[in-house]
């Protein structure tokens, strides 16, 4: 089994993008062939600062390893180090029909957050279809919002084996766990830079972290009457961390009444940064290793790129090249 995922070098992570794609990851790399890239040629529709990028593919790659990517199973690399996949984007766009491009919510969402509508943007499914399909991948671990993409990518592969011939590209499937699919933000609505709602992996003060965690939004219950725990954020963000027996506790006691919610959000704040402490250990030591970081994704790109060029050979002689 070939499992593969990306993500966009576009600012600092967060915990949405830790639970919905790097933790299942990490998890994933013991059980199949494992290829893990930073999204940078996609990050081009969103950071136009070159300083920027570099060093947003750095971090990334800096706290994908602090959190467990192990080099050792996994393929690491950045996107842009295999520029096949841009040749194979192309190749692509020439089997896909415009309207399923334009039924893509992601494209419009972009937009109305301020995006500029460029073509990059609007063709943006179409080159992480390249990504997956170049790589012969069958699992792809994603949080709910690719969710589309993924079936974007389905419905390619499938107009270009009826054309070219069945079986020449390997049809992928989504791996969505339920319970991390989509983890709330600050007001609720999904976690994302985006909203300015996001709890920072690292964020850079235990303070900071906590006064995130202290501007959760709630309601104006008061302290001594019952709380429904289930429209609670801190309880849902609470369940990302908490063993069973501490989330039964802490649901009870929503429901007793009796505490305030910054009596909860303390419990909330102590099992994030309790979680994350190990990592932030290890991202401290990796922070100092450039040579470290330089030598994992040369090593991946090699590896990455030997695979894709095999599908390349395979892709143009089909389409007559
Ligand atoms: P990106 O960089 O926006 O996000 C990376 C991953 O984090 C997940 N995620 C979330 N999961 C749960 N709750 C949230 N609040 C949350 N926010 C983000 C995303 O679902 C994603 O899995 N298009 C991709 C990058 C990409 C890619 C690929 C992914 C490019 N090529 C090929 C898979 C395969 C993206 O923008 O992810």
């Amino acid at each position: 089994m070939r499992i593969l995922s990306g993500i966009q070098p576009s600012g600092r992570l967060h915990i949405g993008n830790y639970f919905g794609m790097m933790e299942p990851s990490i998890r994933l790399q013991d059980e199949g062939e494992a290829y893990y890239f930073i999204a940078d040629y996609h990050a081009l529709t969103s950071t136009h600062d070159p300083a920027a990028l570099r060093e947003n593919v750095r971090n990334l790659a800096i706290d994908f390893l602090a959190c467990g990517l192990d080099p050792g199973k996994a393929t690491f690399w950045r996107q842009s180090d295999v520029p096949e996949v841009t040749e194979l984007a192309w190749i692509l766009s020439c089997v896909t029909p415009m309207g399923l491009l334009e039924r893509a919510v992601s494209y419009k969402d972009k937009v109305s957050q301020g995006l500029s509508p460029s073509h990059g943007l609007f063709a943006y499914p179409v080159l992480q279809a390249a990504d997956i399909l170049i790589f012969d991948s069958n699992v792809v671990p994603v949080g709910r919002d690719q969710k589309q993409h993924l079936e974007v990518t389905r419905d390619i592969a499938q107009k270009f084996n009826d054309r070219y011939g069945e079986g020449l590209l390997v049809i992928p499937e989504p791996r969505i766990r339920e319970e991390t699919a989509m983890v709330p933000g600050l007001d609720g609505r999904k976690m994302s830079k985006s909203y300015d709602n996001a709890i920072d992996l690292f964020e850079e003060t235990e303070k900071k972290l906590r006064s995130k965690i202290m501007k959760i939004v709630t309601d104006s219950t008061p302290v001594e009457a019952s709380k429904d725990p289930e429209e609670s954020y801190i309880v849902q963000l609470y369940r990302l961390f908490a063993t069973p027996d501490e989330v039964a506790e802490m649901e009870a006691s929503f429901r007793a009444g009796g505490q305030g919610y910054g009596h909860y959000k303390q419990q909330l704040f102590e099992h994030v940064r309790d979680h994350f402490a190990p990592m932030r250990e290890r991202r401290e030591a990796l922070l100092k290793d450039a040579a470290y970081i330089d030598d994992v994704l040369a090593e991946g790109a090699k590896k990455a790129h030997a695979q894709a060029r095999r599908t390349m050979d395979r892709v143009r002689a089909a389409v007559g090249m």
